[in-house]
């Protein structure tokens, strides 16, 4: 399957069914992306929509933020669990302060130095808010993609990771980075379900090696270490 079979269908259905009035859409500042993206790493959209909106009220800006008490950010944090991610967002704020002059690094790989964001977190921030082409692979979006290609590596091996980061590399489409963006992360949440994919609903349906297989479920393979 060449890659643009695979991204232009993430990206003609992100058009018509994917998520497009989320609070972070809609908006290139990158702290806003930045704090969306931390937020929703390991916290449901439903639940982050409430801190969001708090977070933006008390700190509008990257500044704000670094220069608040640590209590007080973990306060607002409050619920979120995961603590160690608003430690982390306020070491990140204060590091664009004093090492960025209070500017968010424009590429993918610089914010990928910065504290509590990692390569997915990065490239994800990179593409909502400069178009990079710069590819994302969080948990949902291994699922979609291992699928997809039929990605048979054990993921529990650092080889394998990187191989299927390579893979994610390849597949990115020359236009439309955002919306694929968001079209793998819609996919993930929504369609390619854990144990019980939407398979009727997925665009990829007709190209997806683990479909073809007959057993969607079996993907991706991560053996306990
Ligand atoms: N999960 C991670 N990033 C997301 C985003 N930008 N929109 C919806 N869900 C997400």
């Amino acid at each position: 399957m060449p890659a643009r079979g695979i991204a232009g269908r993430v990206v003609r259905w992100q058009r018509e069914h994917g998520r497009h009035a989320l609070p972070w859409q809609n908006t290139r500042d990158p702290y806003r992306i930045w704090l969306s993206e931390v937020m929703l790493q390991q916290t449901q959209v439903t639940t982050v929509l409430a801190y969001y909106a708090r977070f933006l009220e008390r700190f509008p800006e990257v500044a704000a933020l670094a220069a608040a008490p640590l209590d007080e950010v973990l306060a607002l944090w409050s619920g979120l669990g995961y603590y160690s991610r608003a430690r982390n967002l306020h070491r990140c704020a204060q590091a664009v302060v004093a090492e960025h002059g209070g500017r968010f690094p424009g590429t993918a790989a610089e914010l990928a130095t910065l504290p509590g964001i990692g390569r997915s977190t990065a490239a994800a921030v990179a593409a909502f808010a400069y178009g990079e082409r710069a590819a994302i692979l969080d948990g949902n979006v291994k699922r979609v993609l291992a699928r997809a290609t039929g990605f048979a590596g054990d993921l529990a091996r650092p080889a394998e990771q990187r191989a299927l980061w390579s893979q994610a590399e390849a597949l990115l489409p020359e236009h439309d980075i955002e919306r694929y963006t968001q079209g793998l992360m819609d996919l993930g949440a929504t369609v390619c379900l854990a144990r019980r994919p939407q398979c009727g609903r997925c665009p990829l349906e007709e190209v997806c090696i683990a479909r073809a297989e007959g057993a969607p479920e079996r993907y991706p393979v991560k053996t306990r270490t």
